[in-house]
């Protein structure tokens, strides 16, 4: 007999999916996928608006990642306009993205994943929350929230309360920085930076306690996909995309991000809405590689910062120097991102012409075809956009972080399925860390299916006959 679990709904992660496990006559895991499940079109949606509208409407696509699809937008604009922007506008589209980097890696860290890190895979689905955790460790939690804070304070001193109205434009931003706001932030840094070391210092002491979920939690060889500047160091705005294998040699040369299209194949499956982006000379399914904090880290040469590269060098440590394997230490890499991103805040704001008042080149359009990535906390994201000669868009393709794990998430699922979900009593801590696996990749679902807001994922088990025999559905 063949039973199939599904996890329904896996709580703290953005969007909907559900995650169905396939069971064979011995209780082992025979095939895992994750689905995801619902889809709005956007890309249609957008054909027919003029180009210059696109950050306003694609940072709607998501109400957790406004501020990377502007900034992506905004990218394929200034292609679109092919015009030179001002020094000063590149330096604060770098700020906010550092910003929404670091509240986005504190969420995931302290909140999302901080309960199955601190409180252990075993704890209570009841107690396994962001409660149970300020509960357990009041002054990390607080910390947490504390640093979460000072990315978001940033972008909303940036780019407005309402981020949907567009900081990021072609051509630049549509507002100078104030200097009491450089101030403000200058003067908060050394708090945001004690309190990422710290977490560090945390996960670095915990961390050995996973020993079972590091082998397990989708750690298998495969390529890494992130961005380089041109002399090799983490950059999450502009410059080169790096593939590289599981050895660490670089597969294709670094390549602009316009030439994706040349590497980088898009597969569909039946049974999920999320494409499956893959290596093209590997071909499908084969050609699977990982993007976001993990595959930075490990696709760069050094992180160009002091700090970070300390931290990194550590972290490189884990695996004698070749990529880290495991999809558990996106968790580390998200931290020493962390540190990394408060130093580039730092340094941006000291550079005094970040409060000039040059932000913004003023173009019609100048070529038909435009592509703008960047590095998002989760992963690679691209916008590629055609126009008409009147400067409507013709022809849409967005890749989100999400889609480019998307092969590596099912592998992943299967892989710690696989190692903790037997037999026929199925336990809470199984599913829980089919849970946490997922969250180690920390998925933008919204982002995926272009839906709004939060929605669970269900994990369920289902038998030959179609049955379900057990779920998991812990709501939000
Ligand atoms: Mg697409
Ligand atoms: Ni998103």
């Amino acid at each position: 007999m063949t039973r199939e679990i599904k996890i329904d709904p896996v709580t703290r992660i953005e969007g909907h999916a559900k995650i169905t496990l396939h069971q064979n006559d011995d209780g082992a895991v025979s095939d895992a996928r994750f689905h995801v499940t619902q889809f709005r079109g956007f890309e249609k949606f957008c054909e027919g608006r003029p180009f210059h509208e696109m950050p306003a409407i694609t940072a709607r696509i998501c109400g957790i990642c406004p501020v990377s699809h502007m900034l992506g937008s905004g990218k394929a604009g200034d292609e679109l306009m092919a015009v030179r922007i001002p020094e000063t506008a590149v330096a604060l589209r770098r700020l906010l993205n550092y910003a929404q980097m670091v509240q986005s890696h504190a969420l995931s860290f302290f909140h999302l994943s901080g309960p199955d890190l601190l409180l252990g895979m075993d704890a209570p689905a009841a107690e396994r929350n962001v409660l149970g955790l300020a509960g357990e460790h009041p002054d990390l939690a607080k910390k947490g929230i504390r640093l979460r804070q000072f990315g978001q304070e940033l972008i909303e001193k940036l780019a407005g309360k309402k981020i949907h109205a567009a900081w990021v434009v072609p051509g630049g931003v549509n507002k100078p920085m104030d200097a009491e706001v450089r101030e403000k932030f200058l003067n908060e840094i050394p708090e945001a930076m004690a309190i990422a070391k710290e977490a560090l210092d945390v996960f670095k002491s915990i961390h050995d306690n996973f020993e079972r979920e590091i082998k397990s939690f989708g750690c298998f060889p495969s390529a890494f996909l992130g961005m380089v500047d041109s002399d090799g160091h983490l950059d999450h705005y502009d410059g080169y995309l790096r593939l590289i294998d599981a050895d660490g040699h670089k597969i294709v040369e670094d390549f602009l991000p316009s030439d994706y299209d040349s590497v980088i194949g898009e597969a569909v499956e039946q049974w999920s809405y999320l494409k499956f982006p893959y290596y093209r000379k590997k071909g499908y399914p084969d050609g699977v590689y990982r993007v976001g904090p993990l595959a930075r880290l490990n696709v760069c040469d050094s992180c160009g910062t002091p700090e970070a590269d300390t931290e990194l060098e550590e972290f490189r440590g884990l695996s004698e120097g070749r990529p880290v394997d495991s999809s558990f230490y996106y968790h580390y890499a998200r931290l020493i991102e962390i540190v990394h991103g408060l130093e580039r805040i730092q340094q941006i704001l000291e550079w005094p012409d970040i409060v000039a008042k040059r932000v913004r080149a003023r173009a019609e359009a100048n070529a038909l075809e435009g592509v703008g990535a960047i590095e998002a906390p989760r992963g690679t994201l691209l916008h590629h956009y055609g126009i008409d000669e009147d400067g409507l868009i013709s022809y849409v393709n967005l890749i989100v972080a999400t889609g480019h794990n998307n092969l590596a998430m099912n592998h992943g699922v299967k892989q710690v399925a696989q190692e903790f979900v037997k037999g026929d009593e199925i336990q809470d801590g199984m599913l829980n860390r089919v849970e946490a696996i997922i969250r180690a990749f920390d998925p933008c679902l919204s982002c995926s299916t272009h839906a709004l807001g939060k929605m669970p994922i269900n994990i369920e088990l289902y038998d030959n006959k179609g049955e379900k025999i057990a779920e998991q559905s812990s709501g939000l």
